[in-house]
């Protein structure tokens, strides 16, 4: 019951995801993109493309297709392809060219030709920190906060009276999400009802984006997301390829086909951030924050549409201290759009963070461990409302033994050629949830179904269902079918900011009560078997004075094929009253070669406190594959704009993202405190969290090893020459 359910679907090929979907008179969409990096396409020549071999349309802004803005309600207004002729990066969508096969509108799309009204662009970080704006709200903080003591007027003060004080800029690099599945859509169009089969986190989101910028009623957008080839972030909104699969469908009167190609992927969509961060702490002899400050610049697109959150996603909450001085700034540039990435702020914010503490201890001398142990918060600063349940300091305790932390030694130790160091770094994510409802059925059969229209992109929500629906009602889990995936089931599920399990959890406990309740009233209603009884369920059998039923056969016995109910579960009464957060803590050992530079990460453990965990071995599958991202960032991935803007790292040829061979046995702990404060499952998120701290644990390892301080990340070979 642990495997993951759609594994062997997924491993044998049987698995149909969106782009495995085909209908007769099937036409072939390709999308152009732009060839600037910013400017006002002012003409297009179509007459070569026009001309070529089984076109059947080429839609650009010229037209008007139609698209208004969309709006997602978690995810916020989204980027409509299309819509005007300017151009804000290169690669930037301009265009969509529709043929009867995918080579002809491949060959079709190379002949487009379009005149620019070139402006220059803003392509440099550096240069753009000069004009960077303060970033909207997020997640309810504005963008600078401080918190003083009392009698403290500036958080300088405190620095310049604290006995140690560590102030260091640090950086990242921007990120794609290179998902295995690039974008993708098919969409088909029967009666004035639109049915979309496209990969995402969350079909309902999808459906109501496509409804807005189509100008239908949401209930004739059907969403069909059977399987996901990988997200976290990158598909929580509508792609290009739905849109324009969808408005060409409509037009031409036929299902259309689309799909990114992989250089595509990489500006076509959007990605994480850049970020610059100040980060400045001030501490006692004895290891206590005194102060800390945390200054922050991420990178957006010229929209404006996203800001990483770096600065809140950690100073916020991570260390108990009176003075605290956050700020987020953003820096607006031409480039694709930044988004949602696995821990978005919590990820580049550790690096700085968590960095920044190593360099701390270093200063004082002190064990890192220690260091952070002295510092737990109780509650995030500034704050009232105390953690639901914590359980850090025992992550720590179980880390540092499992991990052998007592052989480390300053400076590290040498094996041969390679200079050997440990590092660790403390993990967190806040622990939310979003409004999901679930829908159970129970069948004339003795099955069960449990539905909502949320998804799994490989983080085993399906599994997650099952189980909780199996106790919740008492049954077998190989009698319970969960189903995902599709828009017109109850709404609810998205994979999205690690809230899926406690959001569905819940939603199934309730919904499994409803059904239950509406089961035994069945049974004893007149003429039913047990009518004017005292009726109970247990263990899929209905109870009542003398005899017992399955509830497969009662519902035969009332004539009925199956019984259905909802539950509806929301965030509520439980933020007044805490605050809540996963911890963990992440370890690291490193090789790094003394002649050539090389970083190699030989050893890797993680220690979780993410409340219940419902299946071990895909909590387990989760949190490597976060801890695999972790090591990526912190040695492999950057993209770089050449001088058109054009990204010079953006395929698979030179975005450099890890191989088996770069990653070592990953060794998972979880303590297991259910957190019933946060929601009755007692499950905390564990997606975003396994990633978070990773790259600071590397970077802390490589000083231990090297004596080498990098302040920035992917780290490279020759920061170590
Ligand atoms: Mo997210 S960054 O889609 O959990």
């Amino acid at each position: 019951m642990n495997d993951r359910l759609d594994a062997p679907l997924k491993v044998t090929g049987r698995a149909k995801y969106a782009l495995d979907h085909n209908f007769p008179g099937m036409a072939y969409g390709y999308v152009v993109v732009s060839t600037v990096a910013h400017g006002r396409m002012e003409s297009v020549d179509l007459s070569a493309a026009e001309a070529a071999p089984g076109v059947v349309a080429i839609y650009t802004p010229f037209d008007q297709l139609g698209l208004r803005a969309a709006v997602s309600p978690l995810m916020g207004e989204t980027w409509v392809p299309l819509r005007n002729a300017d151009v804000g990066y290169y690669g930037q969508p301009i265009g969509f060219v529709v043929a009867e096969t995918f080579e002809q509108a491949r060959d079709a799309a190379s002949l487009v030709r379009v005149t620019y009204a070139e402006k220059p662009a803003l392509l440099s970080f550096d240069e753009g920190l000069a004009s960077a704006e303060d970033a909207p709200e997020s997640r309810g903080n504005p963008p600078q906060i401080e918190v003083l003591e009392d009698g403290v007027e500036s958080i300088r003060d405190v620095f310049a009276a604290a006995p140690f004080v560590v102030d260091n800029t640090y950086r990242t690099a921007t990120q794609n999400h290179a998902a295995m599945e690039p974008h993708s859509a098919v969409a088909v169009w029967a009666d004035d009802e639109l049915t979309v089969y496209t990969g995402n986190q969350g079909s309902n989101l999808v459906a109501m984006e496509l409804a807005g910028a189509l100008d239908l009623d949401v209930s004739a957008v059907h969403v069909i997301n059977p399987y996901v080839g990988g997200a976290f972030g990158g598909k929580g909104r509508t792609s290009t390829p739905a849109f324009l699969a969808a408005v060409a469908a409509r037009r031409l009167g036929r299902p259309v086909k689309a799909a990114l190609t992989r250089e595509q992927v990489f500006t076509a969509t959007a990605g994480r951030a850049t970020t610059l961060q100040k980060v400045t702490i001030g501490a006692d002899a004895d290891g206590t924050i005194l102060g800390l400050r945390h200054d922050s610049w991420s990178s957006t697109a010229m929209d404006r549409s996203f800001v990483e959150p770096t600065s809140h996603g950690t100073s916020r909450e991570w260390y108990a201290t009176k003075n605290l001085s956050i700020s987020q700034k953003m820096v607006p540039l031409n480039i694709p759009s930044t988004t949602f990435m696995r821990a978005p702020g919590e990820a580049p914010g550790s690096f700085a963070l968590e960095s920044a503490m190593d360099e701390l201890a270093v200063a004082l001398g002190m064990d890192p461990i220690e260091l952070r142990v002295r510092n737990s918060s109780l509650a995030p600063p500034g704050k009232d409302l105390q953690w639901s349940s914590k359980h850090l300091d025992e992550c720590f305790t179980i880390g540092a033994r499992e991990f052998h932390w007592s052989q480390r030694q300053p400076g590290g130790r040498a094996d041969g050629d390679w200079l050997v160091g440990m590092g660790m770094a403390t993990a967190m994510f806040p622990a939310l949830r979003f409004p999901a409802t679930v829908g159970i059925t129970l069948n004339a059969d003795g099955s069960a179904e449990v539905a909502t229209s949320g998804a799994d992109p490989g983080t085993g929500l399906l599994n997650v269902m099952s189980s909780v629906g199996a106790e919740s009602l008492d049954l077998p889990p190989t009698r319970i079918t969960p189903r995902l995936g599709d828009s017109r089931l109850p709404p609810g599920g998205m994979s999205g900011g690690s809230t899926a399990t406690a959001s569905v959890g819940t939603a199934i406990m309730l919904a499994a009560s409803e059904v239950l309740d509406a089961l035994v009233a069945l049974a004893s209603a007149p003429d039913a078997p047990f009518a004017g009884e005292v009726v109970t369920y247990a263990d899929g059998l209905v109870h009542g004075d003398t005899a017992t039923m399955p509830f497969g056969e009662l519902l035969q016995a009332v004539g009925r094929d199956s019984l259905s109910a909802k539950g509806s579960s929301a965030p509520g009464e439980e933020l007044t009253k805490h605050s809540f957060s996963s911890f963990g803590a992440q370890f690291c050992e490193v090789r790094v070669h003394r002649l050539t530079g090389e970083t190699r990460v030989s050893r890797m453990l993680g220690v979780f406190d993410g409340g219940r965990i419902i299946n071990d071995k895909l909590a387990r599958s989760q949190i490597k594959g976060g801890m695999i991202w972790g090591v990526s960032a912190a040695l492999h991935e950057a993209l770089e704009l050449d001088s058109h803007g054009r990204f010079a790292t953006g395929d698979f040829a030179s975005y450099l993202v890890p191989v088996n061979a770069d990653i070592p046995d990953i060794d998972v702990h979880f303590v297991q405190y259910p957190d019933t404060f946060h929601n009755a499952v007692g499950a905390r998120g564990i997606g975003e969290i396994a990633t978070v701290g990773v790259a600071a644990a590397i970077a802390n390892a490589v000083y231990n090893a090297t004596g080498v301080r990098v302040r920035h990340i992917p780290i490279m070979v020759e920061d170590l020459l």
